[in-house]
C-alpha cells in the first residue's frame, strides 16, 4: 500500500519519512529552496519539474518501505530479503553523503548498522549451532562467516567514528573525508556482496537441508519475534 499520494504535502512527507529527502533532492529540493519546495504539494513538486507524478511517488513509496523494512515472510529466503534491504538501505545512506546531508547520512548510517548487527546475532545465535549439525562443508566453516561478520562490522563502525568530524567540519571543507567514506564504502559492498553468496550457496541451503520443517517453522518464529 502506498504511504505517500499525490496530495501529500512535501513538507509532511519529509517530516513523518526523513530518508524521502534523498529522493527529493534528486530533483532539487535543496537548502535553498527548501521552504518553497515544502510546501507544495507532491504533484506540484513534480510538475514543476516536468516529471509524471506516478514516479515520484513510486520513488518515494519505496524508499518509505526501505526506511521502514516490512516485517519479512518467514522463510529462510527472507534472511536473503534482509540482505538485499540492508544493500538499498546503505546505498540511502550514500545517497544522504554524496548530497552533503550529513545529518541524515549518519541516521541512515545507525540504521544500518543495528539491522546489520541484529541480522548477524540472529545468525551467529540461533542459526549457527544448527548448521553445525552438517559437519565439515568445504567453503563453509563457521569461522567464515564469523570473520566476514566482525569485518563488516568493524568497517561500520568505522564510518561511525568519522561522521561527527565530518558533521562539525562541514562536508564542503571535508570532500576528502568524503571521499574516504566512498572508497571504504566500495570495499563493505565488496565484502557484503561475497558474504551474501556464501550464505546463499551454502549457509541457508544447509540450513534447509538439516531441519525438519517443524524445526524450520520453529526456528524461523525466533529469527522473527511479532
Ligand atoms: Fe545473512
Ligand atoms: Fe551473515
Amino acid at each position: 500500500m502506498n504511504r505517500i499520494d499525490a496530495v501529500s504535502l512535501v513538507e509532511e512527507v519529509v517530516g513523518r519519512y526523513p530518508a524521502t529527502k534523498v529522493v527529493l533532492s534528486r530533483y532539487g529540493l535543496d537548502a535553498y529552496e527548501e521552504a518553497e519546495s515544502s510546501r507544495q504539494s507532491v504533484s506540484r513538486f513534480a510538475e514543476d519539474r516536468g516529471m509524471p507524478v506516478e514516479w515520484l511517488l513510486e520513488e518515494l513509496n519505496r524508499v518509505v518501505d526501505i526506511s521502514l523494512q516490512e516485517p519479512p515472510p518467514t522463510s529462510f529466503l527472507s534472511l536473503l530479503e534482509t540482505h538485499e534491504w540492508l544493500d538499498e538501505l546503505f546505498l540511502l545512506y550514500q545517497e544522504a553523503l554524496l548530497a552533503g546531508n550529513l545529518s541524515l547520512a549518519l541516521e541512515l548510517l545507525e540504521k544500518v548498522e543495528a539491522e546489520q548487527r541484529e541480522h548477524i546475532r540472529i545468525e551467529e545465535e540461533i542459526l549457527l549451532p544448527v548448521y553445525e549439525r552438517a559437519g565439515e562443508i568445504p567453503g563453509g566453516k563457521p569461522e567464515f562467516y564469523l570473520n566476514e561478520h566482525k569485518k563488516m562490522l568493524g568497517i561500520l563502525d568505522g564510518f561511525k567514528e568519522a561522521m561527527p568530524r565530518l558533521i562539525r567540519e562541514g562536508s564542503d571543507e571535508n570532500r576528502r573525508g568524503v571521499i574516504e567514506l566512498f572508497d571504504q564504502g566500495y570495499w563493505f559492498k565488496r565484502l557484503h556482496e561475497h558474504h551474501d553468496q556464501r550464505e546463499k550457496n551454502i549457509l541457508y541451503p544447509v540450513l534447509d537441508r538439516v531441519t525438519s520443517e517443524e524445526e524450520r517453522d520453529q526456528l524461523l518464529k525466533e529469527c522473527f519475534p511479532e
